[in-house]
């Protein structure tokens, strides 16, 4: 059987993009920004996606281009069979991420579902506290999943590619008029204050801990080290500029997380409710419980949380097929085969986590860190010292003149900088864990 392929360069795009936009730019990202040190926290953490995360995006497509494998495949393909073991830490990431991931996507639809009925209107504290892990997660958490299914059932083109490009624009759109919105309610400007006020003097005090936050950030956000940007990558079948499309990607998706922050602070601010010090979960039930106040608030709520769950849905996508991926490729079973075994894996693991409160952290809050880190690192070694020059080539394969000169400096940044930076996060974040 043929591999399947993207019917057009948008549409990877645009897939790779809702890949990256997720959970991570809208629950995540701007709750770091405003607790970090706002503008400053942004200006080193877009300097981290510049230098490291962009970098190794580009490493992570170059290997799945070359390759037109999975993870697994293409380490071995290209480095010979022992190398299959990075490949195997790749679906391992995997595995973690997505075990958490889907239960906060569960969270979601369920936000969306109780918006639509206005369920939670009368005592969203009481209703949201309810809700977050047991019986009812586990159940939302499946539900979710089954739209995860159904996407990567339907294949690389006409499940994917068709999926991501209504939904990667309805993003965009959505969320910029709600952004708009937001901005014209009164007392939305003590929104923009907390959010992105330049407090220096804070990442002065906590230079490494924020750096150490914000390379993390950047990983996840970029959907590297779990092999998702490689398989995507390895269903492109022309040549053309990877260091265009890496570029456009992280550029998406900086944008959205900034426009994220855009739409939850001024929305706080002007609805009265304080940010607090919950973390991301305590900031959406506040907001959450701020929308019963709006005119129109089932219309509100089921758009706000309708987007995230678009965002989230289309990263879930992207981390499911790199197993199925794997189980077509190596195993030679039929995609239908694949998403059922591995819709059955999620099943079981996802539930566990929806179950039990510890694991959910320990998931999310630790090991998918690290093993994105790890996952990274490793590739970024094994593009540099295994695949070495023949990098380059492909690096600059399809690349215009300005992409083309930026070779070498992307290959020594990949084969020497990054490891060491990205040694020194895993260090730190083993370091943390350990006490
Ligand atoms: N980039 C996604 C987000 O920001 O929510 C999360 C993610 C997707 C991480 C795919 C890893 C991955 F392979
Ligand atoms: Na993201």
């Amino acid at each position: 059987m043929t591999r399947a392929t993207w019917r057009t360069r948008l549409g990877f795009v645009l897939a790779a993009v809702g890949s990256a936009v997720g959970l991570g730019n809208i629950w995540r990202f701007p709750w770091l920004t405003a607790t970090n040190g706002g503008a400053a926290f942004l200006l080193l953490y877009v300097l981290v996606i510049v230098l490291v995360g962009v970098p190794g995006l580009l490493g992570e497509m170059v290997i799945g281009r070359r390759s037109r494998r999975n993870p697994v495949g293409a380490f071995g393909e290209l480095g010979g069979r022992p190398w299959r073991v990075l490949g195997g830490v790749a679906l391992f990431a995997s595995v973690v991420v997505l075990s958490f991931y889907s239960v906060v996507g569960g969270w979601i639809l369920r936000y969306t579902a109780a918006s639509a009925t206005g369920a939670y209107f009368g005592a969203p504290q009481q209703y949201f506290a309810a809700i977050d892990f047991g019986v009812g997660a586990a159940a939302f958490h499946a539900l979710f999943l089954l739209a995860t299914v159904a996407v990567v059932y339907a294949g690389v083109d006409r499940g994917i590619e068709l999926a991501t490009t209504v939904m990667v624009p309805g993003i965009v759109v959505l969320f910029g008029g709600l952004a708009v919105w937001a901005w014209t309610l009164p007392g939305s400007a003590g929104g923009y204050e907390f959010y992105l006020s330049l407090d220096v003097a804070y990442l002065r005090a906590n230079f490494f801990d924020v750096l150490v936050a914000a390379a993390g950030q950047a990983l996840f956000t970029l959907s590297v080290g779990a092999g998702a940007m490689l398989t995507y990558a390895s269903y492109i079948d022309e040549d053309r500029s990877l260091a265009a499309d890496g570029t456009i990607i992280a550029v998406l998706n900086t944008g959205i997380g900034v426009l994220a922050g855009l739409v939850i602070f001024p929305l706080l601010f002007s609805l009265g409710v304080s940010p607090g010090e919950g973390g991301p979960g305590a900031l959406f039930v506040g907001l959450a419980g701020a929308f019963a106040d709006l005119p129109y608030s089932r219309v509100v709520g089921v758009v706000f949380f309708g987007v995230v769950l678009l965002a989230a849905l289309s990263s879930a996508i992207s981390i499911f097929e790199v197993l199925v991926a794997y189980l077509v490729d190596e195993h030679d079973i039929t995609r239908a085969r694949a998403t059922a075994g591995v819709g059955g894996l999620f099943l079981l693991t996802g539930s566990l986590a929806a179950l039990s409160p510890g694991l959910f952290a320990l998931l999310a809050d630790t090991i998918a860190n690290l093993a994105l880190t790890a996952g990274l690192l490793g590739f970024l070694l094994f593009v540099g010292w295994v695949l070495g020059p023949a990098a380059i080539d492909e690096y600059r394969t399809g690349a215009g003149t300005v992409a083309r000169m930026t070779g070498r400096p992307w290959y020594y940044t990949v084969a020497v900088v990054l490891p060491l930076f990205l040694a020194f996060t895993l260090v730190s974040g083993l370091g943390g864990v350990l006490g």
